[in-house]
């Protein structure tokens, strides 16, 4: 097949391109803007004969007819995804997560693509802390931030051109990844590159929120099974079971660098913070057969770390603007 990846230069894109890369025969195309989270750097060393790469924008309707109608699939990961920017400047998440998703859509439609759009279990809002429940595909949504409610447009302008316009597509939701080529503004790589430079880990508030944690080649790898086994219409929620309070996970990291566990400080919680995400994934298990090979969450963190240690050339760049602009924000 000729897959078009949309921000494949991005963190969980480029993942999935050097997954497909990996473990099958598939041609990429990517198609990515390059914004602050776009990095070539990301793909570097992956054959020519296999990967094409566009610098473009998922607004641009002519450019992506053209590329949409190139492609066997579309993989639709382009997104801005960082909460904290979308409570500091919402439109960029407007325009990319809702009007570059429709852009696609209308193109697909076109050409009777078949599309998978990648989405956030941030659609469903957050848990308490002490609920049994977990988020699955019938749970209601109820997003909290400009980036969750984007996302959440965006998963219904696809659910809206399946049932009026018969677009073959599929969903997937999936909770915190974490792995390699992750922008340092996320919470894992922002403390690690913290403690590396010998500066001390940042948790926001009172550091007891939950995230459900998945390493992002479990992410490709699930992706890729929806997309060849996956039922036209159909939404996958991705989990591994990974849940661990952001304190669990700073006091991991130190203690993996081999420093006290407590070295950390609490700074200016996030406004409208969400306390807790938990993932079902029995559908996805079940139906497809799919079953994440990270289940030791301190192993995979432990390999992450030693990837950002290995890797300084491809985040340092990054790392003075992004502390800059969260010591504005008091975080
Ligand atoms: P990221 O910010 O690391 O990468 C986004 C990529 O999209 C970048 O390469 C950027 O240049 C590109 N991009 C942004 N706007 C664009 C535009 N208008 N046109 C073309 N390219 C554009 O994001 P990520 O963390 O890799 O997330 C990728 C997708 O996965 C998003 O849709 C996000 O909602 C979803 N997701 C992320 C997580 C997570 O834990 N990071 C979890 C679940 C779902
Ligand atoms: O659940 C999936 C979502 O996970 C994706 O849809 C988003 O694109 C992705 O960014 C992520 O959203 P979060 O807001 O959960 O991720 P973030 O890395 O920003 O923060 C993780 C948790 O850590 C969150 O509870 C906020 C907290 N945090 C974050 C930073 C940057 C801190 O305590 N300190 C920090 O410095």
């Amino acid at each position: 097949m000729n897959l078009l990846v949309t921000g494949g230069a991005g963190f969980i894109g480029s993942n999935f391109v050097h997954h497909v890369i990996e473990h099958t025969d598939h041609r990429v195309t990517v198609l990515d803007k390059l914004t602050y989270a776009g990095n070539r750097a990301s793909l570097a060393g992956l054959p020519d004969a296999r990967l094409t790469f566009v610098q473009g924008d998922i607004c641009d309707a002519p450019l992506v007819d053209e590329l949409v109608a190139a492609a066997d699939a579309v993989v639709h990961y382009a997104a801005e995804s960082h909460n904290d920017n979308s409570l500091d400047d919402p439109r960029p998440f407007v325009d990319t997560n809702i009007i570059g998703t429709f852009t696609l859509l209308e193109a697909v439609r076109r050409h009777g693509t078949r599309f998978h759009h990648i989405s956030t279990d941030e659609v469903y809002g957050d848990l308490e802390l002490d609920d049994p429940a977990r988020f699955t595909e019938s749970t209601p949504y109820n997003p909290s931030s400009p980036y969750s409610s984007t996302k959440a447009g965006s998963d219904l302008l696809v659910r809206a051109w399946v049932r009026s316009f018969g677009v073959a597509a599929t969903i997937s939701n999936c909770s915190n990844n974490y792995g390699p080529y992750q922008h340092v503004e996320k919470f894992i790589p922002r403390q690690i590159t913290n403690v590396l430079r010998g500066e001390r880990p940042k948790l926001y508030g009172s550091g007891e929120n939950v995230r459900d944690w998945i390493h992002a080649d479990d992410h490709s790898a699930a992706v890729l099974t929806i997309l060849e086994k996956g039922r036209i219409g159909e939404t996958y929620l991705i989990g591994a079971d990974g849940e661990k309070s952001n304190k669990e996970v700073v006091e991991l990291i130190l203690t993996t660098l081999g420093q006290p566990a407590d070295a950390y400080d609490h700074v200016t919680d996030r406004p409208g913070h969400d306390l807790r995400y938990a993932i079902d994934s029995s559908k996805l298990r079940t139906e497809l057969g799919w079953a994440p090979r990270y289940s030791d969450f301190a192993a995979g963190l432990a390999a992450t770390i030693d990837w950002y240690r290995d890797h300084d050339a491809w985040w340092a760049p990054q790392k003075d603007a992004t502390e800059a602009r969260y010591r504005a924000q008091g975080q």
